[in-house]
């Protein structure tokens, strides 16, 4: 059995399916993209997240095309960055997200970042909405919307987004957001899953916890993603590493060690929703 299918999917409020983990984009342009892409559908990955602001759909896209795999299996996710914010510019840049990725249709578009100073997100939102009510899209969600931010939009348009991306990782556990999002009935995707790079992997706690199930310390942080209930983004540019980090069945995490992986000391390692600016 493929190792995707043995984590399962999720259903999200709009009754579609959304794979239990994903694979992250950010930061990889060129060949190197598509490349890596493809790598990871070989692995089993069937959720790919890009972003207009990567500068990488069009590699993403062609790995997707090229891949093989039955369109249908694979959840393309891309999103809108701030320059389209807006009704009618979110509109054209859906179209050239589109264009990009050479696709017929999204599976997942979100909001990149709410930028309350610009206000533009409700408008933004409902040009969404309209995508994927013309079926050219098939769910909507945000990424980076704090509770405040994710009820106007649910008050001013009675549109609850399937999906809210945030920064999450045992250096950010946010407890907060995941409740908020779950009591929306929204689902929590992971960026940042395994700290970026910088060193959580290295932190004694996850060091022990990943020992003592005889597991590397990037399987252990995502194991505890996938216990929260939520979905992790892992990136990496090397194959093995791609299939490492699908590999998280076939243990179990105690709650003491969820706990433990928890409590390490907390600080963002990104933006700022209520003051980031793109
Ligand atoms: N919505 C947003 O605002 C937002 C913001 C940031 C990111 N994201 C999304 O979330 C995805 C993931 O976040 P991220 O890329 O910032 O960070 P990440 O996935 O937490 O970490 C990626 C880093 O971990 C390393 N790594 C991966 N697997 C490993 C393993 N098994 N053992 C040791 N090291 C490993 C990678 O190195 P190698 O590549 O060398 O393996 C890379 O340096 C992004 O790619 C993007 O799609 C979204």
């Amino acid at each position: 059995m493929p190792l995707m299918s043995a984590l399962g999917s999720i259903t999200l409020n709009d009754g579609h399916l959304l794979p239990a983990i994903g694979f992250g984009t950010w930061r990889v342009t060129g060949d190197e993209a598509t490349d890596e892409v493809r790598s990871a559908l070989e692995a089993g990955y069937r959720l790919i997240d890009t972003a207009a602001s990567y500068g990488n759909e069009e590699e993403v896209g062609r790995a997707v095309t090229g891949s093989g795999v039955p369109r249908e299996e694979i959840v393309v996710t891309s999103k809108l960055r701030g320059a389209d914010q807006g009704y009618d510019a979110a509109l054209r840049g859906f179209e050239r997200t589109l264009g990009a990725l050479g696709l017929d249709r999204l599976d997942l578009y979100l909001i990149h970042w709410p930028l309350p100073a610009r206000d533009l997100y409700v408008e933004s939102w409902k040009a969404l909405v309209r995508l994927r009510e013309e079926g050219a899209v098939r769910s909507v969600g945000v990424s980076n919307f704090t509770a405040a931010h994710l009820d106007r939009l649910i008050d001013e348009t009675g549109v609850t987004p399937a999906v809210n991306q945030i920064e999450l990782h045992p250096g950010l556990v946010q407890e907060e957001m995941r409740a908020a999002n779950a009591a929306r009935g929204i689902v929590t995707e992971s960026w940042g899953p395994l700290g970026r790079g910088k060193g959580l992997l290295d932190t004694p706690a996850v060091r022990e916890v990943a020992a003592a199930h005889g597991v590397s310390p990037a399987r252990a942080v995502l194991r505890w993603h996938h216990q929260l209930g939520v979905v992790p983004l892992p990136k990496s540019a090397d194959p093995l590493r791609q299939r490492e980090n699908l590999d998280i069945a076939g243990f179990t995490l105690s709650d003491e060690e969820m706990a433990r992986l928890g409590s390490l000391p907390q600080r963002r390692l990104g933006g700022d929703p209520d003051t980031h600016e793109e």
